[in-house]
This record gives structure tokens, C-alpha cells and sequence, in this order.
């Protein structure tokens, strides 16, 4: 469906047939929150929602590229490439990036389309940059390598577009496979997929609030877990076991409990992983309603909408578990539920939010898909 439309779109603007389509998804994060710029355990998947790019390699070190989203065409040299504002930043600072690792870039025209609900906490950013590393990659003759490519997408973002994320979009847009989620280390980017439980589905629940403070609010929790990794005498805080964490002194009362959540949430992760091998759903469950009571009182990155569609999610019998995902503050919760009853469960989770919040609930039951992928076209 998406290759025929975007590849008509290319053929409107450029006339011509495009030569690549690529893509990259968005992500939901079953656990691990806040762990990733903590050296620590992280266990997203990519969802079945994404980014798309279709295009033909140019001559010159132009980059053409029209959002078909947005309505609006952009253009760039790859020499000579300077920071501006909006969408087209997110795809220079990744061509910039790749520059800077040394590759030699071919400029391309190109269209491009996606399907990520923006600002949600899906990492429609991220798709956005590894599905413009694997068209660069692509056209340019660079064998991908998924932990590289997240790196430098990584890169893009924080030294360019200037925000402070941690690796774990960009590798669950990367690295991902069908049916698996991303059993990742943040500190070697060792990765493992690890098969999601049969006949389970993950449904994403999205409050509908979306919240501007997000950036300081992260970057202040970054700040209080340095502080609490430097008092502990440890690099990270993925370092710290939970016993030896009980055993500690001499952190304030606020950056203990910020130290408390990501202390727990790397050992939550670690038996998450386990359970899923264990095909153990109700201890999975169990462990996504920890994390959410963790980041909702030592962490204090969710918000009353979270906490709201939460407890809804978590009153359905038919629930295994739920938790907030992603930074927090707004956006996206993630619940576990049986296949066959994940349709009437997305139903009583919006009716009920509706009736507590008096706010209209986006649900979305997804599939665990493959990372950046070229997509076949003839
Ligand atoms: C955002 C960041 C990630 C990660 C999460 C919290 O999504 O981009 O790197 O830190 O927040 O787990």
C-alpha cells in the first residue's frame, strides 16, 4: 500500500520511478525506562507503524526530499550543509554525521511518508533518521551495520538537532526483527531479539496530552543520576546491584529516589527478559506495573493522564500489565493483553479514560516489526 503511494508521489514530483524505497519504524519500549543514558538494560521493539523514503540517486551533492506529510519540499548540499529549523534538520544532521565518520555521500531527490503519530513518544524521530542513514547507506555503497547507524542517527539528534536522547530509539529503529523485541545493553550495544509470548498482543495507549517541558524535565533526571553515580564511586548506575544500592549512603533523599528507579528498573528488565524466554506473561505483567509505580514515584516522570489511562488499563481483568512508556510527562502507555481479547480491552481502556479524563484515548494494538529494512522493489 505505502510503496505504491509513495512511489506514485515520487513519480508526480520527479518523473520518474523511484530507484530505492526504505524504511524504518517507530518504536514502543516494553521496559527499561530512563536506563538507557544509565549504561543500562533496555527492551523496546519496533512497531508496525513507520517511516518511508523512495528515491533515485543524483549526480551531484544535492538532496532533494518533499515531506508528503507536510506538504512541503526541501534541498541541501552535502558540502557545504548549516543548521536551520524544522523537519529537514533531523535528515541534514544525519548526512552530516555520516560525513563526519568518514563516508562519502551520493545526493538523492527523494519523498517521503510515514504513519508514527509525531510528538507521541514513538520515535518518529528516530525512524525519521535511520530510514534516512539506510537511503544515504543505500545509494552510497555503506554496509549497514545497525549499532553504527544508531550511533551516528544518535549523534544527529543530539549534536544537531540538540537533543539529549539516549541510544535506545535509534537502536530498536535499527536493529530490530518481526516478532521480537530488542533485549539491548546500552553500554556495548550487545543485542539479543527476544521472541515476544505467543498470542500476546502490546497495545499502545495514547493519552492524547502532550507536554512541553519534556526536554529540561530529562535533562535534569540525567543530571540527578550522574550526581548519584559519581557520589556512589561508580561510572553508571548501571554498575550498582539493588543490594548494593539498600546498603549505600550519602545521597540526598531526591536523587536516592531518581538513583532507586534506575536501580531497580535494570534488575526489573533483567527478569523481564527472563520471563518473556519463560513464556511467563503473568510475571511480565507484574513487572510493567513496577516500573510504572517506580517512574510515577521515584522517578516522577509520568503525569496524571499517564497515571489515569494506567489504572484503567490495570482494572481490565483481561490485563496483564501496564506501564507509561517512553520520556514521560504525556504521550504513550503500553498494556499486555491476550490476542483475542485485545480488541474489547482498547474499547473499555478508551471508555473508561473518556469517562475519567474527559480526554479521547489514540489505541493502537501492534505487531513487533522488523528494523530499518529496504523495502523489495522492482
Ligand atoms: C526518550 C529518549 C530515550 C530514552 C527514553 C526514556 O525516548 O529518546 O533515549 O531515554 O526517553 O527511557
Amino acid at each position: 500500500m505505502k510503496t505504491q503511494m509513495i512511489e506514485k508521489s515520487f513519480f508526480s514530483y520527479f518523473n520518474a520511478k523511484p530507484k530505492f524505497i526504505v524504511r524504518a519504524p517507530g518504536r514502543v519500549n516494553l521496559i527499561g525506562e530512563h536506563t538507557d543514558y544509565n549504561d543500562g538494560f533496555v527492551l523496546p521493539m519496533a512497531i508496525d507503524r513507520a517511516v518511508w523514503i523512495a528515491l533515485a540517486p543524483r549526480t551531484d551533492s544535492t538532496v532533494r526530499i518533499r515531506s508528503l506529510d507536510l506538504e512541503v519540499e526541501a534541498a541541501f548540499d552535502l558540502h557545504s550543509l548549516s543548521k536551520d529549523n524544522g523537519w529537514v534538520e533531523y535528515i541534514k544532521g544525519v548526512a552530516y554525521q555520516l560525513q563526519k565518520a568518514g563516508y562519502e555521500l551520493k545526493g538523492f531527490d527523494a519523498v517521503m511518508t510515514g504513519d508514527i503519530p509525531r510528538g507521541a513518544g514513538l520515535s518518529s524521530s528516530a525512524a525519521v533518521e535511520l530510514a534516512t542513514a539506510l537511503a544515504f547507506a543505500t545509494i552510497s555503497g555503506i554496509t549497514w551495520n545497525a549499532a553504527q547507524m544508531a550511533k551516528i542517527s544518535q549523534k544527529a539528534e543530539n549534536e544537531w538537532v540538540g537533543v539529549n536522547c539516549g541510544i535506545m530509539d535509534q537502536m530498536a529503529s535499527a536493529a530490530s526483527k518481526a516478532g521480537c523485541a530488542l533485549f539491548l545493553d546500552c553500554r556495548t550495544l550487545e543485542f539479543q531479539h527476544a521472541p515476544l509470548p505467543q498470542n500476546i498482543s502490546v497495545v499502545i495507549l495514547d493519552t492524547s496530552t502532550r507536554r512541553g517541558l519534556v526536554d529540561s524535565a530529562y535533562n535534569e533526571r540525567r543530571n540527578q543520576c550522574e550526581e548519584a553515580a559519581r557520589k556512589l564511586g561508580v561510572k553508571a548506575l548501571r554498575d550498582v546491584s539493588v543490594e548494593e544500592f539498600e546498603k549505600s549512603s550519602g545521597l540526598s533523599d531526591l536523587v536516592k529516589k531518581r538513583a532507586r528507579h534506575i536501580v531497580t528498573e535494570n534488575a526489573r528488565v533483567l527478569e523481564a527478559a527472563q520471563a518473556m524466554k519463560a513464556e511467563n506473561i503473568i510475571r511480565l505483567g507484574q513487572l510493567f506495573n513496577a516500573s510504572h509505580a517506580s517512574l510515577r514515584d521515584d522517578f516522577e516522570v509520568s503525569s496524571e493522564a499517564l497515571n489515569q489511562i494506567v489504572e484503567c488499563a490495570q482494572e481490565q481483568p483481561t490485563c496483564y500489565g501496564a506501564r507509561m512508556t517512553g520520556a514521560g510527562f504525556g504521550g504513550c502507555a503500553v498494556a499486555l493483553v491476550a490476542e483475542e481479547n485485545a480488541q474489547k480491552f482498547a474499547q473499555a481502556v478508551s471508555a473508561a479514560y473518556k469517562q475519567r479524563s474527559g480526554l479521547d484515548a489514540a489505541v493502537y494494538i501492534c505487531k513487533a516489526s522488523e528494523g530499518a529494512s529496504l523495502v523489495k522493489y522492482e
